[in-house]
């Protein structure tokens, strides 16, 4: 343990245990297992905020040993993408995580999870078709392979945590979709929990990336949120194309256009024109100066005139 950590921060909970090995992470959680312990799970990319820890808070109260996993996945990121210069900041991480309830803290170098570099691996899990081929997984955006990147460290952690329960944000609507998909097409003894999205109190869905958004930029992102809750109060008074117009006006005021704003069927991510009787996504996302945002609403049928 870094004693520094403790003589630095005055608030001084003790960092969690760092595991650096897939061997010290698969002794720790066998031996939680060994002791009938059930075990939850939160991936993570770090540089933490209040998503990341609500999804360990939730983790805490309800299982017995609470597992995260700070890694910065190259293979999800695309050229020209910014794996490097991704914010990090593992110190602060420990401190938070483990002030959220966190026991253990699995923090691999690249070369651990990827021996053989992460262009040499032979053996993908990728979910394909519509689930990862549209919004971010469009060709012209991220693409599959984005997903493709996802689903295989993902796999390979549930491998090597074997959780009972893994936590996700609805933050990231579609990488829940697909990481649902994943598990009940591979048969993954894990239960998934999706989570609600935290916002900062002007609307703005807390991200890693709002690091990278100078003060106005920071003001205009907010536009992401009104417009998503103008899309929702428009579909139900006036339908889905009403509500989208809405949207883009919310965008347009703040001078964002966006790469997709889009209504989909929540579970299949088909395109929807009408609110029936299934839940839908209205999923936007927009650069908005130097950082790419995504943020997304629920719209349950419930309630709709
Ligand atoms: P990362 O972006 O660090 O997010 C880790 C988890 O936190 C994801 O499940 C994400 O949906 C959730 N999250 C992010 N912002 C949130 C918010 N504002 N409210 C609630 N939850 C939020 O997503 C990844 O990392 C990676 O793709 C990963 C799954 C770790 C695979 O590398």
């Amino acid at each position: 343990m870094n004693s520094n950590l403790l003589a630095d921060n005055p608030r001084s909970t003790v960092a969690a245990p760092v595991l650096r090995t897939k061997a010290e992470l698969r002794a720790a959680v066998a031996e939680a297992k060994r002791e009938g312990r059930t075990v939850g799970f939160v991936p993570t990319m770090g540089y933490l905020h209040e998503g990341h820890l609500s999804l360990i808070r939730a983790a805490r109260a309800e299982c017995d040993l609470v597992v995260m996993s700070l890694f910065v996945n190259p293979t999800q990121f695309g050229a020209g993408e910014d794996l490097d210069r991704y914010p990090r900041d593992e110190e602060r991480d420990l401190q938070l995580a483990s002030e959220a309830g966190a026991d253990l803290v699995f923090a691999p170098e690249v070369e651990e999870v990827y021996p053989d570099g992460h262009k040499g691996i032979a053996t993908y899990v990728e979910v394909t078709g519509q689930l990862t081929g549209v919004l971010d997984g469009d060709p012209s955006r991220r693409g599959p392979e984005h997903f493709r990147g996802v689903t295989t460290v993902v796999a390979k952690l549930f491998n090597l945590v074997d959780p009972d329960v893994a936590y996700f944000g609805q933050k990231d609507a579609q990488q829940a979709v697909v990481i649902r998909r994943m598990v009940r097409d591979l048969d993954f003894p894990v239960r998934i929990e999706v989570l609600p999205t935290v916002r900062e109190p002007d609307g703005l869905a807390m991200s890693s990336r709002n690091a990278y958004l100078g003060e106005e930029d920071r003001q205009r992102a907010t536009a992401l949120n009104r417009a998503l809750q103008a899309a929702e109060r428009g579909a139900r008074e006036g339908g889905i194309g009403v509500g989208l117009e809405a949207a883009r006006r919310e965008l347009a005021l703040a001078g964002i256009e966006p790469e997709y704003l889009e209504a989909r069927d929540a579970e299949t991510l088909e395109r929807v024109d009408a609110l029936e009787e299934r839940p839908i996504l209205v999923l936007v996302a927009a650069q908005v100066g130097p950082a790419r945002l995504i943020d997304n609403v629920l719209i349950h049928p419930t309630n709709v005139k």
